[in-house]
């Protein structure tokens, strides 16, 4: 079983950004958790990171030919981007929204979701444990298929 874990733009400074709202791990200490729970239930994760919107869509694309399912956390173009949200629906494998922040506790335009219809489900407000659960339920929907 292989896994995605793509993280949209700004997410590389995780850590440093607004630590009150993201959190004070950095992206390389969530990847190395989400890579390690990974192994414990058997599937190999690999961790990749843009901030450009065209590299998040090649990725996607990418991820057709070599992995099971993504877990995507698309940052700021989560509310915006009509593209991303077509290349979910143009590939074949099951796509987990994931949001470190409750995005519902914010300003109103993160209310909205452009990807949310064409994924599986989404998790927010849980910091780094949103990627945790996602894997966990991702891995377990493959299973069951
Ligand atoms: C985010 C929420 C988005 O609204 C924001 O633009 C981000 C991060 C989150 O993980 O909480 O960049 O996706």
């Amino acid at each position: 079983m292989k896994i995605l874990i793509l993280h949209g733009p700004n997410l590389n400074l995780l850590g440093t950004r607004e630590p009150e709202v993201y959190g004070a791990m950095t992206m390389d200490q969530i990847n190395a958790k989400i890579i390690e729970l990974g192994k414990e239930l058997g599937a190999e994760v690999k961790c990749q990171q843009s901030n450009h919107e065209g590299a998040l869509i090649d990725a996607l694309h990418d991820a057709r030919t070599w992995a099971d399912g993504v877990v995507f956390n698309p940052g700021g173009y989560t509310h915006t981007s009509v593209a991303l949200r077509d290349a979910i629906s143009s590939i074949q494998i099951p796509v987990i929204e994931v949001h470190l922040s409750n995005v519902y506790a914010r300003e109103e335009f993160r209310y909205q979701s452009m990807i949310s219809a064409v994924c599986k489900g989404k998790i927010v407000g849980l910091g780094w444990r949103s990627y945790a659960l996602a894997l966990r339920a991702l891995i377990e929907m493959i299973h069951e298929k």
